[in-house]
């Protein structure tokens, strides 16, 4: 129903609000990120589909210091990352090439190495084997790098790397956010969340301008200006806001740089930047970290309050949309009416990232 009748009778509070509206702020930060017991399947809910390739946040730079070495689990894969005493992080498939031991438990970091906690086997950031501390001389084949690589940048103060399903090298550059790297803004601010979904049904909620009202409990439905442009896409969005203090306007641009990398600037009420750290772990779980920076002049009571205001009200609808994407399958062929946004165009634009599938989801 379009008309104003019916938006009223769907108007805010909104079902998935009163679903957590019972929550203290302490069951709610533990809610964001436990298990949902009783899911069905992945094949029940369709969601045993590809991973999209990219590049994708694999930590905070500050989580991994020299000499550290972690284990990681993404993409339905056991990895280990390092960083080395010349300050660059690196990673691998995790298991050793000789016996199979996972290297991000008891493995250490040797120069610019990573060595195998069970034989000592030193490995390269591409696998090769560079040393075996015991033998006269190391396996030819071991002197090739491995099959899968996992090329590693650094920007906006997170380690990035390029998932590619066959290990094949990156087709763009992460990009860099300027406010992420200037001592005017503030440090991350996170906010973390585990979805137990599809990483496309979560990017695809950034278009789909009618849940906004019934999920979000938003007055009207957002109009944006869509950018797209290769694997980069970006929305405009230009809103007039009113405050005790007046008119204020304001603006929400939202960059997406493939599946992987996304960047969102609101100016006018609050500056913010919001970078958005979301990698799947596996094909119905996503790890979701919300890192926000803001100018450091905004620290004064009233500015900082109306920030603060404005990172609880972005939370707030991610609890909502994960009340949603906790349950959601995964339709190839959905039945998409006229005022539904550009679900289909974004489709489009995201099978650009399926390697080994091709899904044109259009009608
Ligand atoms: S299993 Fe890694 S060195 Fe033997
Ligand atoms: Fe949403």
């Amino acid at each position: 129903m379009a008309d104003d009748a019916g938006a009223k009778a769907y108007g805010s509070p909104v079902a998935v609000a009163a679903a957590l509206a019972d929550m203290t702020k302490d069951e709610r930060a533990i809610w964001r990120t436990a298990d949902v017991p009783g899911r069905p399947s992945v094949a029940e809910r369709n969601l045993d589909i590809p991973f999209p390739y990219g590049w994708f946040p694999a930590l905070l730079s500050h989580e991994l210091a020299v000499g550290d070495v972690r284990p990681l689990r993404y993409f339905g894969r056991d990895l280990v990352i390092w960083r080395g005493d010349d300050g660059a992080a690196r990673m691998l498939d995790a298991h050793c090439r000789h016996l199979g031991a996972h290297m991000g438990h008891g493995g250490r970091v040797s120069g610019s190495h990573l060595e195998c906690p069970f034989h000592a086997w030193r490995y390269d950031g591409e696998g090769v084997v560079q040393d075996i501390p015991y033998a006269q001389t190391i396996p030819p084949r071991l002197r090739k790098p491995c099959d899968h690589q996992w090329p590693v940048v650094e920007a906006n103060r997170l380690i990035w790397f390029w998932y590619h399903p066959d290990g094949s090298p990156p087709e763009w550059e992460v990009e860099a956010f300027p406010e992420a790297s200037d001592t005017d803004w503030t440090d991350y601010e996170i906010h973390e969340w585990r979805v137990f979904g599809s990483l496309q049904n979560m990017a695809e909620n950034a278009v789909d301008v009618a849940h906004f009202r019934f999920v979000h409990g938003t007055a009207t439905f957002p109009t944006s200006e869509m950018i797209w442009d290769g694997p980069r896409r970006t929305s405009i969005i230009d809103a007039g806001l009113d405050t005790p203090q007046g008119r204020v306007e304001a603006r929400i641009e939202a960059r997406m740089i493939g599946p992987g990398q996304s960047a969102t600037r609101f100016t006018g009420v609050a500056e913010t930047l919001l970078v958005a750290a979301v990698t799947p772990i596996e094909k119905d779980e996503v790890r979701v970290r919300f890192c926000f920076t803001q100018p450091r002049t905004q620290a004064t009571p009233v500015a900082a309050m109306v920030a603060h205001g404005f990172i609880h009200e972005v939370c707030r609808q991610l609890d909502q949309d994960k009340v949603i994407w906790d349950r959601q399958r995964y339709l190839p062929k959905p039945i998409i009416c006229d005022g539904d946004g550009p679900i289909l165009r974004f489709r489009q634009y995201y099978n650009q990232f399926y390697a080994e599938w091709a899904d044109v989801s259009v009608n």
